[in-house]
């Protein structure tokens, strides 16, 4: 079957400890548990889209280890096509080191790995892959070199283009924002991108409109248990997030993109989407982990405020 739904971007093993609160510089502190879980916001998303209802094909590097047999294993076994997630010779995979406090909040250091090998030129062998799909999405977890490559060619071919503009450290190139259909940044990437404070539906609509004078078509800044508000030329929207008792909000942002792409390859309303990827990272944040707290297209269904 051919994929709809194309995710370039990162596999992470995440190594997760839970704690009473995140530690201080130069302490030591007692965690309660400790598990490895396969994450990275790009295959998370790809998880959260297969999940969720489409065909979905993934591009990335993992590395010649355990963990990258693991990681690939995890993303066939929800059916995704892996034939474009390659192993790199003499490279470990990606790893993200996380602390999960008793506030459900967490800390996250990343390790690119083999990550950092996904290169222009990789991707351009599965360019067949891309030229087959309805959606295509990248974050930042792979070199920007690459995610700039990426936009362009989506653009090049009329596909819908997400960019989740994470984790954000630096402002984007100002080419890119042309070349992006949807910008779904959390509050602190809209903040970073923006240089204003994010912390609020009324803070967001700012930063939104700053966003949309860069270039970016539309934008979804994700507000978290605050919702998300979703931005164009014509219109600004403020949509309510389902109220749930949340455990780890990991991977909840990746939960929201990879359901919104889903819902938009099957043809519901941006509105829909926006609805049906909420509801979806809604559920995530009840569950711990990354791709285990990711739910299915029937338990969305399902959901009942
Ligand atoms: O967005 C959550 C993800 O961020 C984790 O799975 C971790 O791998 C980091 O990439």
């Amino acid at each position: 079957m051919q994929a709809k739904v194309v995710i370039v971007g990162s596999l992470n093993m995440d190594l997760v400890t839970r704690a009473p609160r995140l530690p201080r510089g130069g302490e030591t502190l007692a965690g309660h548990s400790f598990v490895t879980v396969p994450g990275g916001k790009g295959a998370n998303q790809a998880v959260a889209a297969a999940r969720l209802g489409a065909s979905v094909a993934m591009i990335g590097c993992v590395g010649d280890d355990a963990y990258g047999d693991q990681l690939r294993a995890a993303l066939v076994a929800e059916g995704i096509d892996c034939t474009a997630v390659t192993a790199v010779p003499g490279e470990s995979s990606g790893v993200a080191l996380i602390v999960v406090d008793d506030n459900s909040q967490n800390a996250i250091v990343i390790v690119a790995g083999g990550n950092g090998h996904v290169s222009a030129e990789v991707v351009d062998r599965f360019d067949t892959l891309l030229s087959q799909a309805e959606v295509i999405i990248c974050q930042l977890e792979i070199p920007m070199a690459t995610v700039g490559h990426v936009l362009k060619r989506g653009r090049e071919l009329g596909k819908i283009v997400i960019l989740n503009p994470a984790p954000a450290s630096e402002p984007l190139p100002a080419d890119w924002y042309a070349l992006i259909d949807y910008l779904i940044p959390n509050e602190s990437e809209a903040s970073l991108l923006t240089g204003l404070p994010v912390d609020s539906v009324a803070t967001a609509d700012s930063a939104a409109t700053a966003l949309l004078a860069s270039g970016a078509s539309k934008v979804i800044i994700t507000l978290g248990p605050q919702g998300s508000l979703l931005a164009t030329s014509s219109r600004s929207q403020h949509f309510a997030a389902p109220k749930v008792q949340a455990l780890d909000t990991t991977a909840a942002g990746d939960t929201f993109v990879g359901g919104f792409a889903a819902a938009l390859a099957e043809g519901k309303s941006e509105s829909e989407a926006i609805q049906f990827g909420q509801i979806a990272a809604a559920l995530s944040v009840t569950r711990a982990g990354a791709q285990p707290s990711i739910p299915t297209f029937d338990e969305v269904q399902g959901f009942k405020p």
